[in-house]
């Protein structure tokens, strides 16, 4: 796709997401099972919606404060806290943001001068443009499926430059499912303070675990509150991705840029969304509960319909909802692969390489999905693999 040319280079720097061209590719096939999608599929629970009704009725039809409201800013704090052992001032610390999505806008705004160095992870979530929009340069550190996708921390010690301003961590980790454990973030934490480096910790999963995998921040580590902007979001969580509902928990210089950028850009997240997002948070959890026993039992038939596959191996993932099965026995790329699925077979995925250069000869497989689709779409790739292989 061309760009016309009296736009700002600075928008040159902004490709279109891969994900959103296999969608196109999906959307024209009639029949289509869908494994692509990165968002729950179960609506926002009753008492949530409940919620947002009520505020609209008690008024909250007005501007919010750019940083959010007080009450949901405490509550945020509150949270964090009891969850994610991190001690931040509800007034000076926390910030209500357009899903986690803007606080990695921000983060990159804030933080990143033309030619610093970003080191981000391969395969990993799609960061580039926003740190090529500021001048970054996305530095990919890739991680392996024999270390079940978790970085090695010397593969990291490696990419460090004295250009490099900031890390971006994504555990658990889409689209591989990886969760890094303490002693990698204690790892990454000690070159961050080494190297006076700053972490963008990017948690939307911090709730979809199983097995007992416990979920840490590495915000709540020794000398990172400095140096950390942590980015929440109740999107994953509470099945509220179109609410756009996130927060961000950081040193109060970041913070108070972010809000002041917010008075110019947006005015502050919709106030019915914040009500119900502070509803959300304040409840009882059970809803969150229930929809990762429901994650797992999919987990386990995704896991064991591919591997039932000949020529398809994938690791069980630890958490999130995404599988990222090993498809590089069928000699195609991973875009052609997905290309020839959903042409071929009616069942989109998404090609790993959209998340790095180590991501070619997977696929990332949504699991939140009814079973009936995952059933029928695991047969289609079947299906689709062993007519490849014949
Ligand atoms: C790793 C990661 N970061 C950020 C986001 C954006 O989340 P939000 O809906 O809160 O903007 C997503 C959404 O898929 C994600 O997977």
């Amino acid at each position: 796709m061309t760009t016309p040319n009296y736009l700002s280079d600075r928008t040159h720097a902004v490709e279109w997401s891969g994900i959103r061209i296999m969608f196109a590719l999906a959307e024209q096939v009639p029949g289509v099972v869908n494994l692509g999608i990165g968002q729950p599929d179960f609506d926002t629970p009753a008492f949530i919606r409940d919620a947002a009704k009520q505020a609209l009725d008690d008024g909250y039809t007005r501007y919010p404060p750019a940083k959010g409201f007080a009450d949901l800013r405490r509550a945020i704090a509150k949270k964090v806290k009891a969850e994610n052992g991190i001690d931040a001032d509800p007034d000076s610390e926390v910030y209500v943001a357009v899903g986690a999505m803007q606080v990695i806008f921000n983060t990159c705004l804030h933080l990143l001068n033309p030619g610093d160095e970003v080191i981000v992870m391969d395969p990993g979530y799609d960061y580039y443009s926003q740190i090529r929009l500021f001048g970054g340069v996305p530095v990919p550190v890739a991680t392996h499926e024999s270390n079940r996708f978790k970085v090695d921390p010397a593969d990291i010690r490696a990419a460090i430059t004295d250009k490099t301003k900031l890390m971006i961590i994504n555990t658990p980790s889409n689209p591989t499912g990886a969760i890094f454990d303490e002693a990698i973030l204690r790892s990454i934490a000690d070159m961050a303070i080494a190297h006076d480096i700053w972490v963008l910790s990017d948690e939307p999963y911090e709730h979809i675990l199983f097995d007992g995998h416990r979920h840490i921040s590495i915000g709540s580590f020794d000398g990172m509150a400095e140096r950390t902007i942590s980015a929440f979001t109740l999107s994953k969580s509470y099945a509220m991705t179109g609410w756009r509902v996130g927060y961000a928990v950081a040193p109060k210089a970041i913070i108070d840029e972010m809000e002041k950028l917010m008075e110019h850009m947006v005015s502050g997240v919709t106030a019915v969304a914040q009500r119900a997002a502070l509803a959300a948070i304040s409840a009882p959890q059970d809803c969150v509960r229930e929809m990762v026993a429901t994650y797992d039992k999919r987990r386990h038939l995704v896991h064991e319909g591919l591997n039932a596959i000949d020529g398809v191996t994938c690791l069980n993932p630890e958490s999130t909802f995404y599988a990222f099965p090993n498809i590089s026995s069928t000699g195609s790329t991973s875009w052609d692969f997905a290309k020839y699925l959903v042409k071929e077979h009616r069942v989109a995925v998404v090609p790993g390489s959209i998340f790095g250069r180590a991501g070619e000869g997977y696929v990332r497989l949504s699991f939140a999905a009814s079973m009936e689709q995952l059933k029928e779409g695991i047969a289609r790739i079947g299906r689709g693999v062993a007519a490849l292989r014949s």
